[in-house]
């Protein structure tokens, strides 16, 4: 077995292992490969692919001198120095990355499942090993988010994060704002283009987004989130009158993943469609682009924005994560979150909002007699009436609904960012 080098020199290279030669695993190969000389010029870091696990076969590919099936051949390989895990899912990731951090290996991950599953377990073993399980692209693809959330953001207070953290979901609800196309015709074409899965479910139901934001906030508020206590809704009910009425308000509808620290110290935190104000940042975020919003005591917003998928700008992030690890290797960054804080998340209907309201109703008294400061849309052609409301808590604006008698056709939230 030989090793493939990048390099003109060899001495001190850190060695790497892949597992899970798919996308992002072929595309950080294929970046060491092409970029080596500029990773060194730029930082110093000699970089050495030395393994890549996959159960697939690879005959005739570049690296195929490197394949493996066998997993020990990388946790039992005492030089290799940094794993990078893209292998996505849960099973067998987990047991992987644990076995290679217990073997002090420092590990890099781009599966977003993993990290904000498993986060917990896998930064005490880290710390414990005293290396480095780091996760950059988990989050926003080429986007770099986590970094300056945790480092150049750190001597901030952040009391909230939104963001556009799904690139086939933004791409449907782009197609239905700019070409009055209805979701199933976006879904089909951003399938057709090779955005959505086969099986969308993860993307439209708001699952990846809500994984997303769940390693955002337990890095930003310290304590690990965990998606099972995240009120998530995705977009397959938006139609095109919610669209329209939205737009004569003013506002955008985005799939918006959000965080905030409540005054009561508990976290306001969900996934779900919203309307964003047109004047907002985030309403420019269009197509497969993601962005996120971090709001800093000392910066105020500060937006992050580009690729939040795809094979080159998500290795980079992982790239981006191996050269942390070449810089003094033999320290472990504090960096991470604490074990999951007991009642951390408020229930959402506790948590003031504004509510958008569509309604097969004409009667503006029957609106106004529940939600007396409403502002009223009508939509003559359908027979239906749009209002926002005003804040309140979301269980109390819920109960008026119901009471009001009115046939409220959808709700969705709208947003202050
Ligand atoms: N399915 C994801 C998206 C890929 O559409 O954004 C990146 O996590």
């Amino acid at each position: 077995m030989y090793s493939l080098y990048f390099l003109t020199e060899r001495v001190n290279a850190l060695k790497i292992a892949i597992m899970g030669y798919g996308v992002v695993g072929s595309g950080v190969a294929a970046l060491l490969k092409k970029n080596s000389g500029i990773i060194r010029e730029n930082t110093g870091a000699e970089l050495e692919l030395k393994r890549i696990l996959d159960i697939r076969n690879f005959e005739n590919d570049e690296f195929s001198c490197l394949m493996t099936k066998d997993f020990t051949d990388i946790e039992n390989d005492d030089e290799i120095d940094v794993v990078v895990e893209t292998m996505g899912g849960l099973n067998p990731a987990f047991d992987f990355v644990s076995r290679c951090l217990k073997k002090k290996k420092h590990v890099v991950s781009s599966n977003k499942e993993l990290v904000a599953e498993k986060g917990s377990e896998l930064l005490a073993l880290a710390e414990e090993a005293g290396v480095n399980f780091l996760f950059e692209a988990s989050v926003g693809g080429g986007i770099p988010i986590i970094r300056p959330l945790t480092r150049c953001l750190a001597g901030n207070r952040i009391s909230a994060l939104a963001g556009i953290l799904n690139g086939t979901t933004n791409f449907i609800m782009t197609k239905m704002i700019t070409e009055r196309s209805d979701f199933s015709e976006a879904l089909a074409l951003a399938q057709k283009l090779g955005y959505a899965e086969k099986d969308p479910t993860a993307d439209v139901e708001g699952i990846d987004a809500c994984r997303k934001i769940c390693i955002l906030a337990s890095l930003a508020f310290g304590s690990h989130i965990s998606p099972s206590c995240i009120h998530t809704e995705g977009i397959t009910k938006i139609t095109l009158s919610d669209v329209e009425l939205a737009e004569r308000f003013g506002y955008v509808i985005k799939l918006i993943a959000q965080a905030k620290m409540l005054e009561n110290s508990k976290v306001a935190i969900m996934v779900s469609p919203a309307l964003v104000k047109k004047s907002s940042m985030l309403s420019m975020v269009n197509d497969v682009f993601n962005a996120c919003l971090v709001r800093g005591d000392q910066t105020g917003d500060v937006l992050l924005y580009g690729k939040g998928a795809g094979k080159s700008a998500t290795a980079s992030a992982v790239v981006g994560d191996i050269i942390d690890c070449s810089d003094n290797s033999e320290k472990r960054k504090v960096f991470g979150w604490k074990k999951e804080a007991c009642g951390l998340v408020e229930d959402y209907l506790n948590v003031p909002v504004r509510l958008f309201v569509r309604t097969g109703n004409s009667e503006k008294e029957k609106i106004l007699s529940a939600f007396k400061n409403a502002e009223i849309i009508e939509n003559s052609d359908k027979n239906e009436l749009a209002f926002i409301t005003d804040e309140a808590a979301e269980g109390k604006l819920r109960d008026s609904l119901s009471a009001s008698g009115l046939e409220v056709l959808s709700v969705l939230r709208v947003t202050d960012y």
